[in-house]
This record gives structure tokens, C-alpha cells and sequence, in this order.
């Protein structure tokens, strides 16, 4: 029988607690911050937030998409080393563009339920401001009246050579095949916008931010490392992007394209995070939960992820979410809410349409579009949302979930246990 996917379902693993830096508009207060560094501080104020030890850490399992240093290869074992885990702990790097985070929790919760750890580290991070400037060609020379290859790693990044067009183009596409136009593109970035600075004037955000601010990570017998934040700059504590913008002001913005229907307004911000969180088995949340008097986040109920046209890519959480209802047995009324990561807003409207979904339920926090996209630190960021806004809604069932370019979508669905 043909795949439709894969589907994990997870018996007993949970999400302890999870935190994240602010999200910065590239080139901003966190620009000059390799994301190694920005993981780390992700990792150890996670470990901090939840009392966890680091010593009970048995998988680091990180994502990265654009190389942000030298030190790149280094960099899930750096996170771990530098958070305090302990030497013979293995650490990895997983990959599927902007759905890598959501890929942390899937393999976390095989690593538990296979019984491979207790608990699992998991990470995501990125610099936007740091993809590098970069070129393949040169390692023999230069040669006279060729091409000098260097090129901006972002922006090729987003071409997909194999449909032969970028992310916005796939969002194009969507709005030609669902009918999406401008003006609903940008009504519904406005909500975005307009969601994401209420909820950072209620404090819903704050609660899942950790200040950065210049400090050192120290290992023992080894070099140490840290953040400096550069000029009179002495702590970054707040998302950069979200601003009221209302739907006549967007609408007045450049397309990307020609008569298309996707700007510098109505599409994900470009934006330097890391976000971590820690997973773990239901016997070590037993104790940890008596030792400390917390209770976890949510339960990581099950987890899916699908293949998709490569030039509508946008679509992958449409058949990713149906996928892990099918499997899980659920129905779309019984998920309270859905966090879908807005890669372009046109794409965020055909899954809505393809899959009939309830606005009142969708990104109630902002999305993207206002709190910014760092591709490998996202499904990170939405998978600890989801879960807070949850357990602030008093809500059982949650679904997370992201397109991936290339062609492919990834969802995790989360249990609130004290929701109904
Ligand atoms: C769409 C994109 C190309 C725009 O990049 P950009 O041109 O650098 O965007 P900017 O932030 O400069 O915005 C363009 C303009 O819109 C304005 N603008 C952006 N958001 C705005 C808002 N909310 N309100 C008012 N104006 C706004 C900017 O001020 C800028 O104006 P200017 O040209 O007068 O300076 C880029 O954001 C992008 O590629 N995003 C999607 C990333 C992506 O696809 N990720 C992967 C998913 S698969």
C-alpha cells in the first residue's frame, strides 16, 4: 500500500517546560550571535526553568538550518557540552528546513519510547542575520573572466531549483489555485499583527521569553565561550517585529512579484531565536513532578510528517494535520487550537481553506507573519505556544504544524491533560 506518511504516536512522553530567546529582526540586537550561542542559552535556561538537572539529559537533539559560524558542524555537541550535559551523551543535528523543530519532538519521542533516554534536550536555533555570504566553486582558484560565485546563502536558500522558483512563488501559486487575493492576505497579516502585540501587551509572550543579555558559558577544561551584546545594549528582552499594521497600510506595500499577492508585510519575518525545551518519559516526570511540586506542559501525544508538491510546498500541514487525525482518531472540532507556522500568508490561507479550519483557533497568539520565522528555532517556538495556550485556555487537544520547502508538511499533536 502507497505511504501516506510517516505517524508516530508517543504512549507516555511529555514536555517538561520549554523557553526561547525574543525573536529579533535580522540584523538586530541578537544579528552578531552565532546560533550555537544562542542555543546554549536556550538550553541552560530551559534546564534552569524546568529543574532539570543536565546531568538527567540522556539525547541532545538539535536543529540549524543556515551555518552561522565555523563552528557549525560542532554545533548539537557544543549546545550540549555548554548547557552541562554530561560527556557521554551523544547529541545530533536533524534537518527538515522549517519544520526541524517540530522534528526534534518527533525524534525526542522515539528516542523516549524506545526507551533510548529518560529525557531529551531539544533545540532549535537560528541567525538569519549570519547565514553567510557564500560560494562552492572556488576551492581550485579563480579563474580569469569566470564567474565569481559568491552569492547571499538566504536568499538562494529559498529557491527550490528543482520546481525552479522560491518560497514566495509557492505561496503564489497557492493563491492562484484557492482564489486567495491581496486584500484577504493581508486582513488576515493584520490579524496576525494585531494578535501578536496583544499578547505581548498581556504578558502571554513574555512568559516564554529569556532575556538575553551579555554572559559567559563556561566549561571545565575547556575554552569558554558566551554573548556580548554589542553598543549600550544590556539586555534583549522583547519580539521586535509585531507592530500594528492595519490591512490599508499593508495593502499599499510592493509585492515581491509582480501582480502577486505576497510583500514585506503579509509574508514571515526574517528574524535571529533559539528555542529549547525539555521531553521526557511519564516515569521521570513522575518524580520530577513530586520533587520539584510542577506539572509538565503537555503531553506529545503523536506526530506526523508528509510529502507535498514541491511548487505548492505551502500546503504540507494540510495533509500533515489530516494524517494525525485520521491515525489519532479524532475529528478536527475536538483540537481547541492550531499553531500553523505562516511561512506566507496565502500559504496559512489555503491549509485554512483545505482544511475548513476555525480562525477563532488558528495562530490566536499572532503567527509568523508578526513574530518572525527562524527557520530551525520555529517548531520549537509554536510547539511551547501551543502548550501554553492550552493550559491559558483550559483546552485539551492542540495541533502544531509547518510547511517545509521542498515539499513536504509536519504536525505534532499536544495534550493538555487538565483540559477539556
Ligand atoms: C518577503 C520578503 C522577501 C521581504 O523582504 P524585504 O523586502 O527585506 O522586507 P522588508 O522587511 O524590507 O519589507 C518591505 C517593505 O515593507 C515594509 N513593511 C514590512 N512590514 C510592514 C508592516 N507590518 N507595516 C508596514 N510596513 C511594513 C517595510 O518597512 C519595507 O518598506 P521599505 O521598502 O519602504 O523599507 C522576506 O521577508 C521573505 O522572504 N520572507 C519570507 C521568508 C520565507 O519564505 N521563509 C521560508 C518559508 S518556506
Amino acid at each position: 500500500m502507497a505511504s501516506k506518511g510517516f505517524f508516530s504516536s508517543f504512549d507516555d512522553v511529555w514536555m517538561l517546560d520549554g523557553v526561547r530567546t525574543p525573536m529579533v529582526d535580522y540584523c538586530g540586537a541578537l544579528g552578531h550571535i552565532s546560533p550555537t550561542d544562542l542555543g546554549i542559552k536556550a538550553a541552560r535556561a530551559v534546564l534552569q526553568r524546568a529543574g532539570v538537572s543536565a546531568g538527567h539529559i540522556g539525547s541532545v537533539i538539535t536543529g540549524n538550518m543556515a551555518p552561522g559560524d565555523f563552528d557549525q558542524f560542532f554545533l548539537p555537541r557544543h549546545i550540549g557540552l555548554y548547557a552541562g550535559v554530561p560527556v557521554q551523551v551523544p547529541a545530533i543535528m536533524a534537518q527538515r528546513i522549517c519544520g526541524t523543530g517540530f522534528e526534534l519532538f518527533r525524534q525526542a519521542g522515539e528516542h523516549i519510547q524506545g526507551g533510548a533516554c529518560e529525557a531529551a534536550l531539544v533545540v532549535g536555533t537560528e541567525s538569519m542575520t549570519r547565514n553567510p555570504i557564500a560560494a562552492f566553486d572556488h576551492r581550485t582558484g579563480f579563474k580569469l573572466g569566470a564567474p565569481v560565485g559568491f552569492k547571499d546563502y538566504m536568499w538562494e536558500a529559498l529557491k527550490d531549483p528543482a520546481a525552479g522558483i522560491n518560497m514566495i512563488q509557492t505561496a503564489e501559486n497557492l493563491a492562484t489555485k484557492y482564489g486567495i487575493t491581496r486584500e484577504q492576505v493581508d486582513e488576515f497579516a493584520s490579524l496576525s499583527f494585531t494578535r501578536a502585540v496583544a499578547a505581548q501587551q498581556s504578558g502571554f509572550h513574555a512568559g516564554e521569553i529569556v532575556p538575553v543579555v551579555t554572559e559567559k558559558f563556561e566549561l571545565e577544561g575547556y575554552q569558554p565561550r558566551g554573548i556580548r551584546l554589542q553598543g549600550k545594549v544590556t539586555e534583549v528582552a522583547q519580539d521586535t517585529h509585531p507592530r500594528i499594521s492595519p490591512a490599508d497600510v499593508l495593502g499599499k506595500l510592493k509585492s515581491v512579484y509582480p501582480g502577486g499577492v505576497q510583500t514585506g508585510g503579509n509574508s514571515s519575518a526574517l528574524v535571529d531565536a533559539a528555542a529549547a525545551a525539555v521531553v521526557a518519559s511519564g516515569a521521570y516526570v513522575k518524580d520530577w513532578a513530586r520533587a520539584h511540586g510542577k506539572k509538565p506542559l503537555a503531553r506529545v501525544v503523536a506526530a506526523t510528517a508528509v510529502g507535498v508538491p514541491p511548487e505548492i510546498m505551502g500546503i504540507g500541514p494540510a495533509p500533515a494535520i489530516r494524517l494525525l487525525l485520521e491515525r489519532t482518531g479524532l475529528t478536527l472540532d475536538q483540537i481547541g487550537r492550531f499553531e500553523i507556522n505562516e511561512a506566507q500568508g496565502a500559504q496559512t490561507i489555503a491549509v485554512e481553506r483545505e482544511l475548513g479550519l476555525d480562525r477563532n483557533k488558528l495562530n490566536v497568539n499572532g503567527g509568523a507573519i508578526a513574530l518572525g520565522h527562524p527557520l530551525a528555532a520555529t517548531g520549537v517556538r509554536l510547539t511551547i505556544t501551543l502548550a501554553r495556550e492550552l493550559q491559558r485556555a483550559g483546552l485539551r487537544f492542540g495541533i502544531a504544524s509547518a510547511c517545509v520547502g521542498g515539499g513536504q508538511g509536519i504536525a505534532l499533536l499536544l495534550e493538555n491533560p487538565d483540559g477539556i
